[in-house]
């Protein structure tokens, strides 16, 4: 699929050829030209688990087609490590994506992801699976909690993080806001919180997606210290800067997020701006119209208005209908019922002008407000005053 698709995990392992069909835990290792660090990882990963109590994994490794061969150097590994799984991905590149196509082959009940460069200390691995085991949906490492930190980050570097954390938490509160390390590669997640989600994965932040789509209760951290790189190379480029912002912004609009916004303030904010730009069409509706009407029809000064100002209400009525509140006119859709909200529509503009009115000559002739200061002030009012009347009285739920 393309770069940027969109991605499933199942809820159940596809049929394995194996004896069980579920293990306890599948962990992805993403590579990209890591040729000179993945024995390395294989095989403290491998001793960790062996001697832990968590001894039914997997670890994959998903390759996209590196070009030093680390695909060919993992597979090699292979015969050594009976739980070890490559996966060489031609065509496709891409962190995040490379993460979810290997929670999709996975057999694993807990499904993790670290890096292939040792930047994550494979220790805390153990914690982070306990964190799980022990009912958490998703358990996070953090370089921001207790035990969490940087080995030697220039300060150019940590304000990098430290800005992108903030601009996130901007865009996206309801889910950077939830745990102190957004940026974090490493962690684990219960397969029933992510299966069957439709995710769009997007540049490098594949936590974010997680965190945004993902069926997600309680979350733990763990703290941990990001290892200098001592093999190989970062990845990270600016592109990545770009990916991260187009990831914040689609999810922004494509999530919940909103609405859970919406109802801790109480206000349905995505109405209001379609409202909006629906009001700036009859504006341009309205003008049109009356230009049209002095300048070819020649028609008096107030009946112009009348008539253009009619227009626009007509003009906005409809697209208010059909799109701003699309879900409450759908349902209303007895005989007569779009008539009946059309003319509730027009009383109710015709009050917010007669309203306008007022207000501009209370704020001009009382208050001594200049006289444009005094319009625009009426119009941020009747705004105000034909979205939230017409939401209670036209479009009622
Ligand atoms: N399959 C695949 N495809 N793997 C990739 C790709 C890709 O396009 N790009 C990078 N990787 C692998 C790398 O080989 C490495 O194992 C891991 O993903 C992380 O890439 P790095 O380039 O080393 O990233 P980093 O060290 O700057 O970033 C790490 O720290 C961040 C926190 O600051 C990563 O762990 C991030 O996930 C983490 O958010
Ligand atoms: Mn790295």
């Amino acid at each position: 699929s393309a770069p940027s698709g969109a991605l499933r995990v199942p809820k159940y392992p596809a049929i394995s050829t194996g004896s069980k069909d579920c293990i306890l835990f599948s962990l992805i290792i993403p590579t990209y030209n890591e040729r000179d660090n993945i024995t390395n990882v294989i095989q403290v990963l491998t001793k960790l688990l062996d001697s832990s109590i968590y001894g039914d994994y997997e670890l994959i490794v998903v390759d996209d087609d590196s070009p030093d061969g680390t695909w060919e150097v993992a597979a090699s590994l292979m015969t050594s490590y009976p739980q070890l799984r490559v996966m060489r991905r031609v065509g496709e590149r891409g962190l995040s994506q490379a993460v979810i196509r290997g929670w999709q082959v996975a057999k694993g009940r807990i499904l993790g992801v670290i890096d292939g460069d040792l930047q994550h200390p494979p220790h805390v691995m153990l914690q982070l699976l306990r964190a799980v085991e022990e009912g958490a949906d998703l358990a996070v490492g953090s370089r921001h909690v207790d035990g969490g930190g940087v080995s030697s980050w220039s300060v150019v570097r940590r304000f990098l993080s430290r800005g992108a954390q903030v601009l996130g938490l901007i865009i996206l509160p309801g889910v950077l806001g939830r745990v102190s390390d957004p940026m974090s590669g490493y962690f684990m997640v219960q397969r029933n919180s992510v299966a069957e989600i439709t995710l769009h994965p997007v540049g490098y932040k594949i936590l974010l997606e997680i965190i945004g789509r993902g069926n997600i209760q309680e979350i733990a951290e763990v703290g941990y210290v990001f290892n200098e790189r001592v093999e190989g190379e970062s990845k990270v480029t600016w592109k990545q800067y770009i990916d991260y912002l187009r990831h914040l912004i689609r999810l922004r609009l494509t999530t919940g997020h909103l609405e859970r916004m919406n109802k801790r303030l109480n206000f349905p904010i995505g109405r209001f701006l379609r409202f909006g730009v629906v009001g700036f069409s009859g504006l341009g509706v309205d003008l049109t119209v009356f230009y049209i009407l002095r300048q070819i029809f020649e028609l008096g000064l107030t009946r112009s208005t009348i008539l253009s100002a009619e227009t626009a209400i007509i003009n906005n009525f409809l697209w208010n209908d059909i799109w701003t509140f699309h879900d409450i006119s759908s349902r209303q859709t007895g005989k007569g019922a779009r008539l009946k909200r059309f003319l509730k529509f027009n009383v109710i503009c015709l009050a917010g002008v007669i309203l306008q009115a007022l207000i501009v000559n209370l704020l001009y002739n009382v208050l001594k407000v200049n006289e444009y200061l005094a319009k625009l002030i009426a119009i941020a009012v009747v705004v105000l005053w034909n979205f939230w009347v017409n939401l209670k009285l036209s479009w009622r739920v």
